[in-house]
C-alpha cells in the first residue's frame, strides 16, 4: 500500500517544512489537488507553484487534474515535475489521445473518475492507463465525507486491473482515515490518499504511521 498525503490540507506558508514531515512520516507519493473553479467550484494552484515546490522533495509528484479541457496544460505540469498526471474523464473529449500523450512527454498517465461515472467507462482504456483514482467524494474540497458507493467501484476496478493491466496503479481518494482505510485497501486499493485525516491530527507523523498499520501490521499470532 502507498499513501499519498493530499497537499491542499497543508499549510502553504511553511510548505517545506510541511514536505519534510510528510517524508519523515514515510508517505510514498506528494499528491497535488489542481483546481480551475471551472471543473470543481475551488482554485488551488498552477504550474508554478508544482515548479516551486518540487525543489524541496525527490518524491513522486503525483497531480489530479480538476480542471476542464486538462489536454491544455499537461505540458506545463509535466515541466514543473508532475511524474504521475491524472486527468477526470468526465473533463476532456478525447481520453485515449490524452493518455497516450502524457505517456508520451515522458510521465505516468492517470483517469480519474467522479463518484458518478461508472467503472465500464474504463473498459476500452484500461491498458492506456498507469493508474485509475477512484474518487470517494465529488471533488473540489478537502474534509468531505467519504462515499460508501466507492467501495463497489474500488472492487470493479480492481477486477478490471488484474484482467487487463496488473501494472496499474488503483487510487482512492476523498474522506478516507482510520475508519475506512483498511476496508478500502482490502478492496483492492493500493495508493491512499488523504489530507485532512493527516493535517489534522495533533501529530501527523504518527497518524499517517498509524493508517498504515492498520493496512500492513498484522497481530504477531496471525503472521507466517
Ligand atoms: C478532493 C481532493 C482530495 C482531497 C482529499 O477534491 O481530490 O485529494 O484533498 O482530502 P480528504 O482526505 O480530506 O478528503
Ligand atoms: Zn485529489
Amino acid at each position: 500500500m502507498k499513501i499519498a498525503p493530499s497537499l491542499l490540507s497543508a499549510d502553504f506558508s511553511r510548505i517545506s517544512d510541511e514536505i519534510a514531515m510528510l517524508e519523515r512520516a514515510g508517505a510514498d507519493y506528494m499528491h497535488l489537488d489542481i483546481m480551475d473553479g471551472r471543473y470543481v467550484p475551488n482554485l488551488t494552484w498552477g504550474p508554478k507553484i508544482v515548479g516551486d515546490i518540487r525543489k524541496c522533495t525527490k518524491k513522486v509528484f503525483d497531480a489530479h487534474l480538476m480542471i476542464v479541457e486538462p489536454e491544455k496544460y499537461v505540458d506545463d505540469f509535466r515541466k514543473a515535475g508532475a511524474d504521475i498526471i491524472t486527468f477526470h474523464l468526465e473533463a476532456t473529449v478525447h481520453a485515449q489521445r490524452l493518455l497516450s500523450h502524457i505517456r508520451s512527454i515522458g510521465a505516468r498517465a492517470g483517469i480519474s473518475l467522479n463518484p458518478s461515472t461508472p467503472v465500464a467507462l474504463l473498459e476500452d482504456v484500461i491498458e492506456d492507463c498507469d493508474l485509475i483514482l477512484i474518487m470517494s467524494v465529488n471533488p473540489g474540497f478537502g474534509g468531505q465525507k467519504y462515499i460508501p458507493n466507492a467501495l463497489k467501484k474500488v472492487r470493479q476496478t480492481r477486477a478490471l486491473i488484474d484482467a487487463h493491466n496488473p501494472a496499474c496503479e488503483l487510487e482512492i481518494d476523498g474522506g478516507i482515515g482510520r475508519a475506512n482505510i483498511a476496508e478500502v485497501c482490502a478492496a483492492g486499493a493500493d495508493v491512499v490518499v488523504m489530507g485532512s485525516a493527516i493535517f489534522s491530527a495533533a501529530d501527523p507523523v504518527a497518524e499517517l504511521q498509524a493508517l498504515r498499520a492498520l493496512v500492513e501490521t498484522q497481530p504477531v499470532g496471525a503472521r507466517a
